[in-house]
């Protein structure tokens, strides 16, 4: 992991929190933030997809049960993050209608919404924890 990538993934993680606080940021702000985070999310799965390669291969072929978890809670966190950010869409205010859009079964939506960021957080955690020995390594290395 190169340092570019441990500040952008930094900067990812405060995001994740920001969004966590949508009555401090203002419901605008939290939508259109909300999408810029979710295009990251793919731009940080795209460029470490041959780690996550690496972890299927060594999980699923090598039978090492320490990858195959790490594999099975990235792809949760992405499947999750999809649904927060597809339910947060059903649900917006500022988005859906800069493009005429509107969308009905808000009751539906919203807790799906809440739930999905709860538990993108919680799993989001595990994700740094895992990872903190390469984060770790990369800053030591300066
Ligand atoms: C992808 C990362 C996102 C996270 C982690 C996140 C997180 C949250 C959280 C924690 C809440 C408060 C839920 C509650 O306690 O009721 C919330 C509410 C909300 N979010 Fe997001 N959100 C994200 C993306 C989005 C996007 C992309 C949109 C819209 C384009 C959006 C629109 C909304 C709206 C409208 C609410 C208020 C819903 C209500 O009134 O119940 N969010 N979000």
């Amino acid at each position: 992991m190169s340092m570019r990538s441990f500040v952008f993934d930094v900067v990812l993680a405060a995001g994740a929190i920001a969004l966590m606080f949508p009555d401090s940021t203002g419901y605008g702000v939290h939508e259109w933030a909300g999408l810029v985070f979710a295009v990251a999310v793919i731009v940080h799965v795209a460029a470490r997809h041959e780690e996550g390669a690496r972890l299927f291969q060594n999980g699923f072929r090598k039978r090492r049960a320490g990858k195959a978890f790490s594999f099975v809670l990235n792809a949760a966190i992405f499947v999750d993050l999809a649904v927060c950010a597809v339910s947060g869409l059903m649900v917006s205010g500022a988005v859906l209608p800069t493009f005429g859009l509107y969308a009905g079964g808000f009751f539906f939506w919203a807790p799906v919404h809440a739930f999905s960021a709860q538990l993108f957080m919680a799993l989001a955690l595990v994700h740094v924890v895992l990872f903190a020995p390469k984060m770790k390594a990369v800053v030591s290395k300066r």
